[in-house]
């Protein structure tokens, strides 16, 4: 959130909540944003050019095939400027990836070409089976298990294309726009015409006399030296260096991804006849006040990756550039779409996954970015915030409130105006004068104190954290080079600490040590281990700036100017908190880290929330979506603000808000200082209640959310799993983004966002039988849309038959409370009457699991013959190599470990198998091996609800291997 008035961040009683929305006027559009328009007006000039083609080309000559035969090296030229030399390089890894790296050789400047060393976990093994074929027009590789797989690179117009089975699936400069505008010299400008633009911008339009290359450019120079938007004037010192390229996929009819935007998961047009956004989407971290619920403007983060998809295959690209990027979406028919994207600076960087489904493409990108690290337990528990918990007493009375309430809660939230003058580390001594007290009071129950760190230093010479930066000079400099940028943000006049520099980073780390003085008094930052990190305001916000943040002409470490690195600056904060909350402790201990800014890696750091949303209904349903793109971009440790940051929900809108919450990887409620007070225990009944027994069913799921977050550690497969991705060939499934699965569990929920609705639709995709989580009502699936029943109190939750599903029921007030809890199963059995489900658990705190401290159990049901079905249990975790793309220390295992012993010692058990959908009537269920007689109850089908068969206690440690035998 930022105020329109400066004045108003000086003091918190005059912090203005705009009563207007959006301000589209703060942020540019592709027609004020001087290479967007560049790359538009190239695109439009295709279109009315009669034989375009692209001046780009390969000289044969230059070829060269390096590192065995893999790495494809090559000049380019373009014909425009023959003159300048760009050198490509494609290389195919191991995994069937192509990258593809262009950049000028030799030129006035270099581009920014350290993206990937952020980015990337290492440099991608390169394949050593390829063997490159050069003809006299192209040069080509094929490869894959099946030799289905082929990448060709044509000389001249430049163009690479990846096939798969003798089909176009990707295209890059296929419609000729790739253009890297190379470094030049400023000539004398012939004529200037400055045009003002409606905005009151002016925009430099320079004639020039004679341009041979105007078919291409344009006749025009447009903003290629400098840029006035507003009252800001962007100095360009390097000049035009933009890059666009397009990006075809043909035999693909939808595409999604490149999060972050308020849309649909499969992104409508920009671009073409009927397009349903009429500017490009956009990816340039942004703090977007009151931001709309459908529109392609760049919100906080961005990660450069889309999946193009159709029945048959799925593929995708990552474009690895950091500077502001525009997407351009459009398609030439229901079967194929076209890209094209313009980035403001950097080198081209550019990943070609050949998929062919959903889950290779994940793993493909896991590869490259990373997969998120099991998270610290807490973290999947219910967060509790708002701005602001205002005292240390307030925060222990809403603790206090839900210990009355008996409702569960991991983490109590502070934001910033815990910090005197928003000086974030210290305590305002007034209104939490013991804040270590404080926090030892609220661990006392297991639970956990996450504090807000902004980015923005308030430049007070009597503040450590910003002398210590301005000692060590590691802050964010001016465009002069010299001194420090300095500009608004909560504190008012502020610095920012250069994260790219590695000065800092120790310091940064030290900072986070919460140790004692000698002689009994604290350091200046009072805090303990048990208090976790929120880094908000990331992108970074700077409310004085242009577009609400920094100058893109600022200068960071190694002389890069801000806007080849505005997309990762916020990563990198969150990344380095991340390593500091990690290791304050010794042994490290796995911290939380929330980011609101974030890019392709972020998975790496924490979790990210979706931002200031709006308390509407709109805001709501387009949270899901906007998490499922996040997931889609690997980024799965995602939520929205449950109740929505602005505005008062009425019960109705908070209630359902929290269904959607405890749906969500990352489940935190949180409100602006403006609103109403509005913890669950303020609700009246019945919409206390029914949230209430919201909060519990998360709490019994958690089992759930560790199992999947354990999987996309290994995998990188999302936690969250739109249709497309659970059925790829269900082509009535790609446009659904309302509904999703959880992890591998089963579990399929559609979290109502709709006032006044009683019922709703879900799609089931395949021919399976579903059961509603709670009624245990039969649903069959095979492309059929159902109506459910979704009144208030019910939340559109299934299993789909097949899975077992393992929770934990007993109610308690946080999640360390639960750790030696008994698990109740259900078996939801399939058509086929079979059944299977894991169960991956850990101390949910230290780096244990990485030497195999960890239990990982299958249950399996399974016909013995055609009247008796067992249901057991046994060790998992001798993963096969090849699937694990992420924590390898998850793929060996040894059962006899110590944590597993801990279990068995506590007596850690199944108290309660449910077994729904047994056909015929169970005549006795048995230990199988003692034989031993296990009580149980069976309430026979009925009208379109499972039999239900509930086996008490049946002898089963969560440790041991043990089978059931069911006769009937
Ligand atoms: C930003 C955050 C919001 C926070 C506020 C005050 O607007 O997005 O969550 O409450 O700043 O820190």
């Amino acid at each position: 959130m930022w105020a329109r008035s400066v004045l108003g961040l000086v003091s918190l009683a005059l912090v203005v909540q705009d009563s207007l929305a959006f301000k589209a006027h703060d942020f540019k559009t592709c027609s004020q944003s001087g290479f967007c328009r560049r790359g538009r007006a190239l695109a439009k000039r295709s279109l009315e050019t009669q034989s375009w083609q692209s001046p780009y080309s390969i000289d044969p000559s230059t070829i060269s095939i390096v590192d065995g035969q893999a790495v494809f090296k090559a000049g380019v030229k373009s014909s425009l400027y023959p003159d300048i030399n760009f050198g490509l390089e494609v290389r195919v890894q191991e995994d069937g990836a192509v990258r593809v790296r262009m950049d000028e050789v030799g030129g006035l400047h270099k581009r920014y070409d350290e993206a990937a060393s952020w980015s990337l976990i290492a440099d991608p093994k390169i394949s050593q089976s390829i063997q490159w074929k050069a003809g006299k027009k192209d040069i080509r590789a094929v490869y894959g298990s099946k030799k289905d797989i082929g990448v060709v690179i044509t000389y001249e117009p430049l163009q690479i294309t990846l096939s798969r089975g003798g089909k176009d699936q990707v295209v890059l400069n296929g419609r000729g726009l790739l253009h890297m505008e190379h470094f030049r010299k400023k000539e004398e400008a012939p004529a200037v015409e400055a045009t003002p633009t409606p905005e009151g911008g002016e925009e430099q339009v320079v004639v020039k006399a004679d341009n041979p290359g105007a078919w291409f450019e344009g006749a025009e120079e447009d903003a290629l030296w400098e840029e006035t938007w507003g009252q800001w004037t962007d100095s360009k010192p390097k000049g035009p260096e933009s890059l666009s390229i397009d990006i075809s996929f043909p035999n693909h009819g939808v595409v999604y991804g490149i999060p972050q935007h308020a849309t649909r998961l499969a992104l409508p047009t920009t671009t073409g006849e009927n397009a349903f956004f009429s500017d490009p989407y956009r990816l340039y971290n942004a703090d977007v006040f009151e931001h709309l619920a459908s529109s392609p403007v760049s919100l906080y983060g961005s990660i450069p990756l889309m999946h193009a998809h159709s029945e048959e295959s799925t593929v995708a690209v990552f474009d690895l550039v950091a500077s502001e990027t525009w997407i351009d979406v459009s398609h030439s028919s229901d079967k194929s779409t076209e890209t094209h994207w313009i980035s403001e600076s950097g080198i081209l960087d550019l990943f070609i996954l050949p998929g062919p489904d959903p889950d290779a493409v994940f793993a493909q990108y896991a590869k490259l970015t990373g997969t998120a690290p099991l998270p610290a337990a807490f973290g999947l528990g219910y967060h509790q915030c708002r701005w602001n918990y205002v005292s240390s007493e307030d925060v222990r009375t809403v603790q206090k409130r839900f210990d009355e309430e008996n409702i569960p809660v991991d983490v109590l939230w502070l934001d910033i105006e815990y910090a005197v003058d928003h000086e974030y580390f210290m305590w305002n001594e007034k209104t939490f004068p013991d804040p270590v007290e404080m926090v030892n009071d609220v661990a006392a129950t297991g639970r956990k104190m996450v504090v807000i760190v902004d980015p923005h230093l308030k430049r007070d010479s009597n503040y450590p954290a910003f002398t210590a930066a301005q000692d060590l000079k590691v802050l964010v400099k001016p465009k002069s080079g010299e001194g420090e940028y300095e500009g608004w943000c909560w504190p008012g006049s502020s610095s920012w600490v250069d994260f790219f520099n590695p000065a800092a980073w120790d310091w940064w780390k030290s900072v986070f040590k919460p140790y004692q003085l000698e002689g009994g008094s604290w350091s200046w930052t009072k805090s303990t281990e048990d208090v976790h990190i929120w880094n908000d305001m990331n992108e970074p916000s700077v409310f004085n700036g242009p577009e609400i943040t920094m100058p893109k002409d600022n200068i960071h470490y190694g002389g890069w100017e801000h806007r080849d690195i505005h997309n990762i600056n916020g990563m990198l904060y969150s990344n380095l908190t991340y390593q500091a909350v990690a290791a304050r402790s010794d042994p490290p201990k796995r911290p939380f880290v929330l980011t609101r800014a974030f890019y392709a890696g972020s998975q790496r750091f924490g979790a990210m929330w979706t931002g200031d949303n709006m308390g509407t209904w709109e805001h709501m349903a387009v949270g899901i979506k906007m998490v499922l793109a996040n997931s889609i971009g690997g980024f799965s440790f995602a939520g929205s603000d449950v109740g929505g940051f602005f505005g008062n929900p009425e019960p109705e809108m908070l209630v359902r808000w929290y269904q959607v919450g405890a749906m969500a990887p990352f489940f935190r409620a949180h409100a602006h200082i403006d609103t109403k007070r509005r913890e669950p225990y303020l609700l009246a009944s019945p919409y206390k209640d029914i949230v209430y027994g919201i909060l519990r069913l998360r709490y019994s799921m958690l089992p759930v959310w560790y199992t999947a977050f354990r999987e996309t550690t290994v995998t990188g497969r999302p936690i969250l799993r739109p249709q497309y991705v659970v059925f790829p060939k269900d082509k009535n499934g790609f446009d659904i983004d309302d509904q999703y699965f959880i992890g591998s569990s089963g579990l399929l929920v559609k979290p109502v966002t709709e006032k006044d609705v009683t019922e709703t639709t879900v799609y089931f995709s395949d021919d399976q039988v579903y059961y509603d989580y709670f009624t245990f009502a039969t649903y069959n699936g095979k492309g059929s849309h159902v109506k459910v029943p979704a009144a208030l109190h019910q939340l559109p939750l299934f299993i789909r038959g097949g899975s077992i599903v393992s929770t934990r029921e007993r109610p308690r007030r946080a999640s360390s409370l639960m750790k030696y809890d008994p698990f109740t199963l259900r078996v939801a059995l399939s058509k086929d009457g079979e059944a299977k489900g894991d169960l991956y658990l850990d101390d949910g705190e230290t780096y244990n699991h990485q030497k195999g401290e960890y239990v990982w159990r299958e249950f399996v049901a399974a016909k013995k013959t055609r009247n008796s079905l067992r249901i057991s249990s046994h060790d998992l975790g001798s993963l096969k190599p090849t699937e694990a793309v992420g924590d390898s220390s998850l793929t060996t295992y040894n059962p006899k470990n110590s944590y597993a012993k801990t279990l068995d010692e506590k007596d850690v058990r199944v108290e309660k198998i449910l077994v729904l959908g047994l056909k015929g009537n169970p005549k006795s269920v048995k230990v199988e091996g003692t034989g031993e007689d296990l009580a149980f109850e069976f309430m026979p089908a009925m009208t379109r609800a499972a039999s239900t068969l509930v086996i008490k206690d049946p002898r089963a440690k969560i440790t041991d291997d043990w089978t059931v035998l069911i006769q009937y």
